[in-house]
């Protein structure tokens, strides 16, 4: 039994939801599924003709061993495959940069050259796959990267369906991966907009991300409040920079957290779908029924898994994914019940999957569009967390935008206040966490978790030598100018960065040499 009277978001829940509970209007608010305001989803008939790509984060040691893992997800029956990059490929350094030492493959795959890319794609169909890519300062770099090794297998750029994440502006707020100040970060999103658009033009150009502020300890309200601000922040600085809001807005998509909290989180994505509609038409002017749409991927919550009974976590991710499903998600990941303790086994990834295939192929899920309408409690949440975010919409819009807010420090103050509360829950016992602060037991199964091989390190600054003693190294010189001549002016960065890859230059040189023109960022004493 819930001890809590409270949503998440804070919002008195009733033992009893009636007709009185919705407010007149709702057919209004609903629309039909696949039309404004896409509360009840974004396609007419949704999982009726495909269910959501299943789609399982992974990644680690080098893109060889990240390759058989995508293989073996693949044979498994993923749909999509999601990429994660370790953290030095994240702020655009090498494997052999001592910044790197100790950091090489061990929360992703380790990428430095298109040489690495080949390897982790080796085999893959890129015309058939779907790829989602976790990268965000150097998302544009990691892109073209996977353009070149496409192209090389003969799949021209507008065959190409995937997403990078690409979203920097929570970086500043709650995952830490950033590399240049806002400005210029905001000016490399818009180039990789146009770019994609002429390009790639299949490609989402950018995930609008809530769910690290969301593990942070974001509530559900200020979980989307404060992605749909930072989405509106990008479609301005496109806008600013001379695209037309219905030649890039149909490729933004977003991607948001599953609790526990299931009926909370199925209104969730239900009113993040309507307000983004709304903002889209009603303030940015948008024309195309694509521009409408929050289209989602759906993680369920790492944050709220035990390292205590770990086994109880398959339970806990069984909820979480329901409730993504229920609310219409468009790609999920299931975690591995083992996700609070190390990186995924081999066994743990495959039921976090077959999860996914229980909700989609037997539990009778697929039959019908958003089956939760007209629920008086859902109905009653899903206008009252769309109140909740327009409320907290408009505090971040009197900092001016979200970037001053971010500057401001206002939505990390904000998340630390509710993950400060979170937390009293807990030790308090008030917030219940089966396992750890009930139920728990005296003494846990020993537990055997999968460890990166630190030699991997070793091999991969070996290769990098390799490659810079084989390459042109004139070529690359004259490419990495050529790219920051292009950074010092106005002229879209992702033609010169693509000919310097082509060249072998290495991620960490053209972010490098990014950081030359662009600054770095450092966050405000006020963080
Ligand atoms: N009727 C008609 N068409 C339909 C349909 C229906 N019912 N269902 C699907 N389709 C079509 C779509 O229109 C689409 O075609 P299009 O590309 O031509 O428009 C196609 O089928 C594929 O469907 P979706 O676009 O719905 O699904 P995708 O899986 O391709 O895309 C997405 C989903 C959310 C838009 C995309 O951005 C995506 O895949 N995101 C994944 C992001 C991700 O994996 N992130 C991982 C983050 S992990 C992380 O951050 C790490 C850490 O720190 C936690």
């Amino acid at each position: 039994m819930s001890e809590r009277p409270l949503s998440e978001s804070g919002f008195p829940v009733k033992p009893v939801y009636g007709p009185d509970d919705v407010s007149p209007g709702l057919a209004d608010r609903l629309g039909a599924p696949g039309e404004f305001p896409y509360t009840r989803g974004v396609y007419p008939t949704m999982y009726t003709s495909r269910p959501w790509t299943m789609r399982q984060y992974a990644g680690f040691g080098t893109a060889t061993e990240s390759n058989a893992r995508y293989h073996q997800l693949l044979r498994a029956g993923t749909m999509g495959l999601s990429v994660a990059f370790d953290l030095p490929t994240q702020m655009g350094y090498d494997s052999d940069d001592p910044i790197a030492h100790g950091e090489v493959g061990k929360v992703g795959v380790a990428i430095d050259s298109i040489d690495d890319m080949r390897r982790l794609f080796d085999g893959i169909p890129l015309d058939q796959v779907s790829t989602s890519m976790t990268i965000n300062a150097p998302g544009s770099v990691l892109l073209l990267l996977y353009q070149l090794v496409a192209e090389d297998a003969g799949v021209p750029g507008t065959a190409l369906k995937g997403t990078i994440q690409n979203d920097i502006l929570k970086e500043y707020i709650a995952r830490g991966t950033y590399i240049f100040p806002p400005k210029p970060s905001l000016r490399l999103v818009a180039d990789t907009f146009a770019y994609c658009r002429k390009e790639v033009p299949k490609w989402n150009t950018i995930s609008i991300s809530g769910y690290h502020m969301a593990e942070a300890g974001a509530t559900p309200v200020q979980e989307i409040a404060f992605t749909l601000a930072n989405g509106a922040e990008y479609v301005r600085a496109a806008i600013e920079a001379g695209l037309a809001v219905d030649d890039f807005a149909p490729r933004l998509s977003f991607f948001f957290v599953a609790r526990t909290t299931l009926l909370e989180e199925v209104a969730k994505f239900r009113a993040a779908r309507r307000i983004w509609a709304h903002l889209m038409r009603d303030e940015f002017g948008a024309t195309d029924p694509k521009s409408w749409m929050l289209r989602f991927h759906t993680q369920t919550a790492g944050v709220q898994l035990t390292a205590q009974q770990p086994e109880v976590n398959l339970v806990r991710v069984a909820v979480q994914g329901l409730g993504a499903v229920l609310g219409g998600t468009q790609s999920l990941h299931t975690n591995s019940f083992d996700e609070a303790i190390a990186l995924p086994t081999e066994k743990a990834a495959r039921l976090a999957l077959r999860t996914q295939q229980v909700l989609a192929y037997e539990a009778g899920l697929t039959g019908t569009v958003d089956p939760f309408a007209g629920s008086y409690v859902v109905e009653a949440m899903t206008d009252e967390i769309e109140a909740g975010v327009r409320d907290l919409l408009a505090r971040v819009a009197e900092h001016g935008s979200a970037v001053d807010a971010i500057e401001a420090g206002f939505q990390k103050r904000e998340i630390e206040t509710s993950a400060y509360r979170i937390a009293q829950e807990i030790d308090s016992g008030e917030r219940v966490v089966v396992g750890l602060n009930r139920f728990a037991v005296d003494e846990e199964e020993p537990y055997e978790p999968l460890r990166v091989d630190p030699a991997i390190e070793a091999a991969q600054a070996e290769r990098l030598a390799r490659l810079r003693s084989e390459r042109d190294a004139a070529a690359v010189d004259r490419a990495l100018d050529e790219l920051r001549s292009a950074a010092r002016g106005t002229g879209n960065v992702l033609y010169p960065m693509k000919e310097a890859l082509r060249a072998r230059a290495t991620v960490g040189e053209v972010c490098g040499a990014l950081r030359e023109i662009w600054g770095t960022y450092r966050p405000s004493d006020r963080f």
